[in-house]
């Protein structure tokens, strides 16, 4: 089912977009958010799931998203396995309707060539929420006896698989939360962005793909890893001299407060929960020295009860509150702190994974 919100904001270049409206003399523009809520019954997610959990597991997935056209001896060598097991498993794929024929003929013979099918990116995003939540998650289920007697002794004898988290998270927001926040910073026109936990960049690197030259974007993270992997993903989108690295933690502003300050959008996906519960002066100083700025912030919610969103809603929420020892933030406690930071508008809408919202602050008198 295809939703729909809107957002009603003021952009920083107005004369970039089109003005829709304008209230109190000040030009507002509305983002509009649409998503797409997969469709297919459990039992094809479920198929699905084990086609492209095994397309990651024989290292061919990359190659399955990317290349124009597949053949099984490519997909052979990408994979180090017998295009004998290849071409059975691209029938599994066409039989599953995630891939097509394309053709079946070359000068020497009979070739079989296979293209995505147009649900292929659909399944992948139906597949992320499956896999997060029973393959990523699994540990959490495997010991939740363990978990329940004392999950921060359970964490450290059974944690998460960090990559598998990281992995199946991107493949629900590719389609359920990064084209949202992408499309509202496109709208806003910022001169100077920074990314809070930022992970590898993928969102200033999309965002400044599309933006004008001289628009350049700081990644904040507290992981040297992920650090490593945002230089190295910048330097091969070319956006070296435009987008910088800071390898630091959120609460300590002073190690990025030139680039904060700099900021006219600041953004923050799915990290300021974690500041807010071990840090809370950090986070609370982060939204104090971002006040000049727009902040958008990107976080789920707690025990969403809509239809759309109620059962996923219901077991991250959980999962954070038993296994995490974290109580997600309440959509008036956002408000709540953005309010004591001095913000005088702030909006909120629901994004297409459940529970997770877009959440818009911006302080009184900004330009
Ligand atoms: C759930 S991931 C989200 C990544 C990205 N914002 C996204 O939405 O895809 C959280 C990221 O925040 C980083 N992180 C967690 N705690 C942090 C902290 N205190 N300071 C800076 N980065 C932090 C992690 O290393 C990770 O890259």
């Amino acid at each position: 089912m295809k939703q729909s919100q809107s957002i009603t904001v003021q952009n920083h270049r107005p004369h970039m977009h089109s003005i829709q409206n304008s209230t109190e003399g000040r030009p507002t523009l509305t983002i509009s958010m649409d998503f797409q809520a997969p469709r297919a019954s459990a039992s094809a997610f479920a198929g699905a799931a084990v086609l492209f959990e095994l397309a990651e597991e024989y290292g061919v997935f990359d190659y399955l998203r990317e290349a124009p056209l597949m053949d099984a001896a490519s997909m052979a060598a990408a994979s180090g396995f017998s295009p004998v097991l290849m071409e059975r498993y691209l029938r599994a794929l066409t039989t599953a309707g995630l891939v097509e024929t394309a053709a079946a003929e070359d000068g020497a013979g009979m070739t079989s060539l296979y293209r995505r099918s147009p649900i292929f990116n659909d399944m992948v995003n139906g597949t992320g929420y499956l896999s997060w939540s029973l393959r990523a998650c699994g540990p959490l289920i495997d010991h939740a006896r363990e978990y329940a007697a004392d999950w921060e002794r359970a964490a450290n004898l059974y944690p998460r698989n960090g990559k598998l988290v990281a992995r199946t998270s991107r493949w629900i927001g590719e389609r359920s939360f990064y084209p949202q926040s992408e499309q509202a910073i496109l709208a806003l026109q910022p001169a100077r962005i920074i990314d809070l936990g930022a992970g590898s960049a993928g969102l200033l690197i999309r965002c400044l793909s599309q933006m004008p030259k001289d628009t350049t974007g700081t990644a904040v993270d507290i992981s040297p890893a992920a650090c490593e992997h945002a230089r190295e993903e910048i330097a091969l989108a070319g956006l070296s001299d435009r987008i910088s690295v800071i390898c630091a933690p959120v609460q300590d502003v002073d190690a990025y407060r030139a680039q904060l300050e700099a900021a006219d959008l600041v953004h923050a996906g799915f990290v300021l929960h974690d500041v807010l519960h071990e840090h809370p002066e950090g986070f609370h100083e982060v939204l104090r020295a971002a006040r000049h700025a727009t902040f958008l912030l990107v976080e789920a919610v707690p025990y969403v009860a809509s239809d759309r969103e109620k059962e996923f809603s219901a077991a991250f929420s959980f999962l954070h509150e038993a296994f995490m020892g974290l109580d997600l933030q309440t959509e008036a406690q956002w408000r709540g702190h953005f309010a004591g930071a001095g913000y005088e508008a702030v909006k909120i809408e629901p994004l297409g994974m459940p529970g997770a919202r877009l959440i818009v602050a911006r302080a009184a008198g900004q330009a």
